[in-house]
């Protein structure tokens, strides 16, 4: 019997759940980015100590979680940080929005990777900011930024460089390598670097490590806005809990101006969950990767063998972007929903001949899916 078990199926439609309440019953739904398994059990004990406390007053963000998040970066990634530049926010999201707006002028230019998660764009978007899309490129195996584009896309007026890393869509983990390339970008033209960093745990080839776009020198740190969140990875984000590491004290006075007018602190229990996920879980995660990854390859070999589907392997997340091109169909999301599996639309990411299938669930419904496609296929 393994210590956890992921194969463990627990109802989630009644639960007010996104992924599982927008589709009939029959259809599978692999679209949103949440995974089916219980949360952690120290997460779960965590919040249960705070439930039976039973009062749930205005909290401040908790100094061990920000020594915590100190004492993380330092360990994993040899990134030093100070407290204080942990500013806390109740989703990556808000942080994405929050830097659009307020890290660049109105007449400001932005360049953001496509195809990529839709708030990135969104945020932009709804901030009334110009952006020029750069789009990412196969490149033996890997989704990865075209640099010659990206170097002819830069404006005067260019402020803010938007970075998913891990890449979601797509599943790249950048290397150091690339990351300095983009930094030293970054430092030539004088632009913010936000770098939603939510996938930073969910890393399924081993040897490949997570780098932290802000800790590949000192200047990328002072010039950086990094997202963090673990609620991602320790499966909490309907509890949310996330930060920005702004080194910049400018830079952090402007995003967090809205503190309490727009955007709230995250709840008590998402900072309860936050620490136990960090200074408990460790084995937990370990365990949810190895089973993650043995998923990933099942879906890898099945689209492998389907005709005219085709993906890149995916080094990260738990994500599978998939190219269904060679279907000659005008919309594929549609083409599998019809076969009963609800996949994200390519579309909302700025490829409309592609789907993302979520495989953050138990293997037996991964597997059922997949043969559904097949026959689709
Ligand atoms: C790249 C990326 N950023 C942010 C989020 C959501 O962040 P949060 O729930 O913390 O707002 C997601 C969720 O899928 C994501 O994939």
């Amino acid at each position: 019997m393994p210590a956890f078990d992921f194969d463990q199926a627990v109802a989630r439609r009644g639960s007010w759940s996104v992924r599982w309440e927008r589709y009939p019953a029959d259809v599978i739904p692999l679209w949103v980015a949440d995974t089916d398994f219980l949360a952690p059990p120290p997460v779960l004990a965590a919040m249960q100590r705070r439930l039976a406390h039973g009062i749930f007053g205005y909290n401040a963000p908790p100094a061990e979680l920000r020594d915590t998040v100190v004492e993380r970066m330092q360990r994993l990634y040899g990134w030093r940080i100070e407290p204080d530049w942990v500013a806390f926010v109740s989703g990556v999201v808000p942080g994405l929005h929050l830097a659009a707006r307020h890290l660049m002028g109105a007449d400001q230019h932005a360049l953001l990777p496509t195809p990529v998660y839709h708030h990135l764009t969104r945020s932009l978007v709804h901030a009334k900011r110009a952006y020029t899309e750069v789009p990412l490129v196969l490149a033996r195996g890997r989704w990865i930024w075209d640099e010659e584009f990206l170097a002819s896309a830069a404006r005067p007026n260019s402020r803010l460089l938007h970075l998913c890393n891990p890449q979601n869509p797509g599943g790249t983990i950048f290397t150091r390598e690339e990351l300095q390339r983009l930094a030293m970008f970054a430092q030539q033209h004088d632009l913010i670097i936000c770098s939603d960093e939510i996938h930073a745990d969910i890393l399924l080839d081993e040897g490949k490590p997570h780098v932290p776009i802000a800790s590949v020198s000192r200047e990328a740190s002072r010039r950086s806005v990094t997202l963090i969140s673990p609620n991602k990875a320790f499966g909490f984000p309907g509890a949310g809990c996330a930060f920005a590491i702004i080194e910049d004290a400018a830079l952090r006075q402007a995003f967090c101006i809205d503190h309490h007018a727009t955007v709230h602190d995250p709840s008590v229990f998402g900072y309860e969950a936050s620490l136990a996920a960090y200074r408990e879980c460790g084995d937990w995660l370990q365990a949810q990767l190895a089973y993650l990854r043995a998923n990933r390859d099942l879906v890898q070999r099945e689209v492998a063998a389907m005709p005219g589907l085709k993906m890149a392997h995916v080094e990260a997340t738990y994500l599978a972007w998939i190219d269904a091109s060679g279907l000659g169909i005008s919309d594929p999301y549609k083409y599998f929903l019809d076969r009963g599996v609800a996949l994200s639309p390519g579309a909302q990411f700025g490829a409309p001949g592609f789907v993302r299938l979520n495989f953050g669930t138990q293997r037996a419904l991964l597997e059922k899916a997949l043969q559904r496609m097949k026959k689709g296929a």
